[in-house]
């Protein structure tokens, strides 16, 4: 299957090359889209067959649910059993927006969605082509991100490519997303709100709009061994091919200890990358060095990360050794996706 590519302007949308795509969509395809967050890779959401191809597209586990992404609060209550109240008061503080919502599902939306589950994520997003996209396909949008499973989310048109190109008729290039990682969830489903995967959204925000919270604690740690609720959060994501351990401490102690354990992995010939930051790249003495951006910035941080994930992978590190971002807002969002790549692998020093 050849894969067009349009690039689209996301300040004025081209509205012809939109049709195109939601023409695909109703037909029962694929098409890769930016959001806000990452790239998705939209199907009809109440067309199971058009479901199916998501999970063969992506070589997904069938047991990993989708969002479903909507245009209008009123598609919620078309999917939704019922709408509690703090969904509402969600939808009212940030959507459009990098949350999503769990509820209880009706029969409007198929198993082959929701993984065999009688809940349903759903969000609005907040980027225009997602938004046309959705609106002009007359459809809602069953979407992960749009990558090979167990790859790096893509956040740019290029990751998607690099993964999905010849499986799917069609990617939408937005250019660079501005997130840079995976929504917020939060499950509506319990007595109390429980936020399933950390995102943008933190969790003081999101108490600030309903009151009481809670944190899923199987998202907390490695070794709790408790089994986050997400099926999607179980899974080793976003794993680089090279070994990557994070070394985690005061600035000067990191440095130290990164380029000890440099010398002695070079003595033994191997090529070495290392995650360091505006402020400390030019301390190290690897193989190769990335700045994810300044310390100073975390939504910076949050932007590069998987895009720097992904470099390594094309340079053939056999080791990667990254400083700790455990920043003040969306620290806990970061560094669940970097312990994650890292199998939990940390150095504290
Ligand atoms: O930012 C995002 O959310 C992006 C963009 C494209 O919208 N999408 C995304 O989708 O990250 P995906 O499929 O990569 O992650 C969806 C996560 C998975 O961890 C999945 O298990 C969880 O949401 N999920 C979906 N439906 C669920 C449900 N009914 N109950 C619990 N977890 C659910
Ligand atoms: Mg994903």
């Amino acid at each position: 299957m050849r894969t067009k590519i349009y690039k689209i302007n996301s300040d004025a949308v081209d509205l012809g090359r939109i049709r195109e795509a939601a023409e695909i969509i109703r037909n029962g395809g694929l098409v890769a889209f930016p959001t806000e967050t990452v790239y998705g890779l939209g199907a009809d959401a109440q067309n199971p067959d058009a479901s199916r191809k998501i999970y063969a597209a992506k070589g997904r586990p069938s047991d990993n649910p989708l969002i479903v992404h909507i245009s209008r609060f009123a598609d919620l209550r078309r999917i939704a059993e019922e709408v509690p109240g703090e969904a509402e008061r969600l939808a009212d503080a940030f959507w459009p927006g990098p949350l999503t919502m769990i509820v209880k599902k009706n029969a409007a939306v198929p198993c082959e969605t929701t993984g065999g589950l009688d809940t349903v994520a759903v969000r609005m997003p907040k980027h225009p082509i997602a938004l046309a996209l959705i609106r002009e396909s007359g459809r809602l949008i069953a979407a992960p991100s749009a990558n090979t499973s167990g790859r790096p989310s893509p956040t740019l048109a290029a990751h998607v490519a690099a993964d999905l190109e010849g499986r799917i008729p069609m990617i939408l290039d937005g250019g660079e997303v501005g997130i840079g990682i995976e929504s917020t969830i939060i499950d509506l489903t319990e007595e109390i709100p429980v936020i399933l995967r950390p995102g943008y959204i933190t969790e003081a925000m999101l108490k600030k709009a309903v009151g009481t919270v809670r944190t899923d604690p199987g998202i907390l740690s490695a070794d709790s061994g408790i089994r986050p609720k997400a099926p999607g959060m179980r899974y080793r994501h976003y794993a680089p091919k090279a070994e990557l351990v994070v070394v985690d401490g005061e600035r000067e102690a990191v440095i130290q200890r990164i380029n000890d354990l440099t010398e002695r992995m070079q003595a033994h010939g191997k090529r070495v990358g290392i995650i360091g930051t505006d402020e400390t790249a030019a301390a190290y003495r690897g193989d190769v060095i990335r700045s994810i951006g300044s310390r100073e910035d975390e939504e910076a941080i949050a932007k590069h990360l998987y895009r720097i994930l992904r470099e390594f992978d094309e340079d053939q590190a056999d080791i990667i050794y990254s400083e700790s971002f455990a920043t003040p807002r969306m620290g806990q969002a970061i560094m669940n996706r970097l312990l994650k790549a890292a199998g939990h692998q940390v150095l504290s020093v």
